[in-house]
């Protein structure tokens, strides 16, 4: 089916996968949706976000008939990637922490993996640190903050160096140790939309993997013919409104969010 590939995140990380898919498909036509509403997902039980991730993309793939559908979030696609290709008549491509190319990357074989509180203790996360990592020491950091503060930095408020700090010190910890990681995971897609700052706050250089480009290459396997075919290019939708999220959307080429009603799927 021709149409635009549907970016959904829980607010604007996923935007952080927009920018990877335009770099890659300059001429792709995509559209987004996010459920701030009940954002952060990182901090919520697993059946209800279950329920609500399957309820939330029925209810986008229904409102904008998409060629394909970016899970462009870490701690839905580490849950529900199943239960939403088994409702979905659609391809599903999901994003989970880039711990492969992460390990393929480091000297020191110590990694950090920065993600939500959710991601960082998911089976599914294990599972990956077991198969492409197991030579690997991985901290894992669970830092929700970052999140609040992506979106706030988006919607045009600096963060606030202190409290990001506050966040990281875990991983500048380790990043100081005598046997330190070399290389961080970004296991939460809005955290590459903070990256100048991670950058220039940690202590000493590291090398920062995000999911982008590999979900890039992904999409165009499964529907590469379909990217430039037409469908909609631009619009959004929310299930909350949220003038900074408009503002946030605009400045990665997205249309004002129109409201997006959620029912059982
Ligand atoms: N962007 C989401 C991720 O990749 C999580 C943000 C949230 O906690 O809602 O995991």
């Amino acid at each position: 089916m021709v149409g635009s590939v549907l970016i959904f995140d829980s607010g604007v990380g996923g935007l952080s996968v927009a920018a990877a898919l335009r770099r890659h498909y300059p001429e792709a036509a995509l559209s987004y949706a996010c459920d701030n509403a009940w954002l952060p997902y990182g901090l919520r039980a697993d059946e209800v976000l279950t329920q609500r991730i399957v309820a939330v993309c029925c209810a986008a793939v229904a409102a904008c008939r998409p060629a394909v559908l970016v899970v462009a979030c870490n701690t839905a696609s580490t849950l529900a990637l199943e239960p939403l290709r088994r409702v979905l008549g659609i391809p599903v491509v999901g994003t989970v922490p880039a711990i492969k190319p992460a390990a393929a990357l480091s000297r020191t074989r110590h990694l950090g993996l920065l993600a939500t509180t959710a991601t960082v203790r998911r089976p599914y996360t294990q599972r990956l640190i077991e198969h492409f990592a197991a030579d690997c020491r991985v901290t894992r950091v669970a830092a929700d903050a970052l999140v609040t503060a992506a979106e706030a930095w988006l919607g045009g408020v600096t963060p606030e160096p202190v409290r990001l700090n506050a966040a990281l010190a875990p991983l500048w910890q380790a990043a100081s140790a005598s046997e330190p990681l070399d290389t961080v995971v970004l296991g939460c897609t809005h955290f590459p939309l903070l990256t100048p700052w991670l950058v220039r706050l940690s202590p000493v250089p590291l090398a920062w993997v995000d999911s982008g480009a590999a979900i890039a290459r992904r999409v165009g396997q499964l529907a590469a013919p379909l990217l430039s075919a037409g469908g909609a290019s631009g619009q959004a939708f929310a299930t909350a409104p949220g003038p900074a999220l408009a503002r946030a959307l605009s400045t990665h080429g997205f249309q004002p969010p129109r409201y997006l009603p959620v029912a059982e799927c």
